[in-house]
């Protein structure tokens, strides 16, 4: 199977992130979406580690019992490979050549652009627009190692699902920015976009710019980080300390010492990635930045980012504008909403 292979069926949307498999399917009418089942199963620590799944039979009993829990009927899934699994490279191609010309081209040409022998890899491309040079397009092109693949098919089959797409995480944030957040937050076609994902163990970059994905990079940063100290500080365990986190009750120290050096290196990190952004390519400034993954949820940490950065910031909710079967639990969805962002562009899968 390639990366992104296409198929009209309707698809489960699965995100293996290293805190939990996320899932989650839509339904469309017109151009209204409903979220029809939801579930999330919190993975054991190190089943998952640097967005790469170590643990694969762990990992396929939390999808299991996450699809048994939502309801979900459909057994075919759509799920996305990330972070140091996906080499993506910029290239410029003839621009008169058909989608299928352009795939045939560039798996010719492959060996060029990737450091590994082509049986090795899945490939997959984007046409991002006209190039510099005249009659060629920019294609951003992004492949795997069929292992990393591979080991996420098996994942999904171990929890009794059939895998129809293997996205890739930043073309499945891509659709959702595109399909929900763009409209809903009135943004400018040539604005320039920053979303930062803050999840658990990474915090990833992704540049948008007219509806495109332009620029990914991914930092070992996240709330783990915050999770871990509030165990040290407070000698809590892991589950405690994840909990004292979203429903407080933790000392007055906690805001000032623990809470603000996080904020702090967090800050770091976004400067830091923007920095890379810019020097990888002809931009030079962001025009707004949004902030998603579970710790956009920290309190107040819009506004932070908007001080320190200088830059217009929020956090997003890409389910505002999407219904909800009423078999749902609205709170909780609601609350997971920032996190949402890869397990939704998947779930759009559905409608290719
Ligand atoms: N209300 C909250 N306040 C602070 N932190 C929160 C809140 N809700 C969730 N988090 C934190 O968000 C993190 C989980 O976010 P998310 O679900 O985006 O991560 P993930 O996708 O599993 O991780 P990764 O993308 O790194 O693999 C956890 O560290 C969790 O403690
Ligand atoms: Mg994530």
């Amino acid at each position: 199977m390639g990366l992104l292979s296409k198929k009209n069926t309707p698809l489960v949307g699965v995100d293996i992130s290293s805190s939990a498999v996320k899932l989650l399917q839509l339904s469309r009418s017109g151009d209204r979406y409903r979220v029809e089942y939801y579930g999330v199963e919190p993975l054991p620590a190190n089943a998952v580690v640097e967005k790469t799944i170590k643990e694969v039979d762990r990992v396929s009993s939390s999808i299991a019992k996450a699809v048994k829990r939502s309801g979900v009927k459909t057994r075919n899934a759509a799920t996305a490979v990330s972070g140091s699994a996906v080499i993506t490279k910029f290239i410029n191609m003839p621009a008169d050549l058909t989608e299928e010309e352009l795939e045939h081209q560039l798996s010719m040409d492959a060996n060029q652009y990737i450091p590994y022998p082509i049986e090795e890899v899945s490939l997959d491309f984007n046409v991002l627009g006209p190039a510099e040079q005249p009659e060629m397009v920019n294609v951003l092109l992004a492949c795997s190692r069929s292992e990393n693949v591979d080991v996420c098919v098996e994942a999904l089959e171990g929890a009794g699902l059939t895998p129809r797409v293997v996205d890739v995480e930043a073309y499945a944030v891509e659709n959702a920015y595109s399909t929900f957040l763009k409209d809903q937050l009135n943004i400018d076609n040539n604005e320039v976009v920053a979303l930062f994902d803050i999840g658990a163990t990474t915090t990833s970059l992704h540049a948008l710019h007219q509806g495109r994905s332009i620029y990914t990079r991914e930092q070992s940063f996240g709330g783990k980080q915050l999770t871990e100290e509030i165990m040290r500080r407070y000698g809590l365990s892991y589950e405690e300390a994840g909990l004292a986190k979203r429903q407080g009750g933790l000392p007055e120290s906690y805001e000032t010492e623990v809470l603000q050096a996080f904020n702090n290196a967090l800050i770091q990190q976004i400067s830091r990635s923007l920095q890379f952004f810019f020097s990888a390519t002809d931009f030079s400034n962001v025009d707004r930045i949004l902030l998603a993954g579970g710790s956009a949820s920290i309190p107040g940490i819009d506004s932070l980012v908007e001080e320190q950065i200088g830059v217009p910031v929020q956090v997003v909710d890409p389910l505002a504008n999407i219904g909800l079967a009423s078999r749902i639990n609205k709170d909780v969805i609601k609350a997971d909403s920032p996190a949402l962002l890869t397990a939704l562009g998947l779930a759009l899968r559905s409608f290719d």
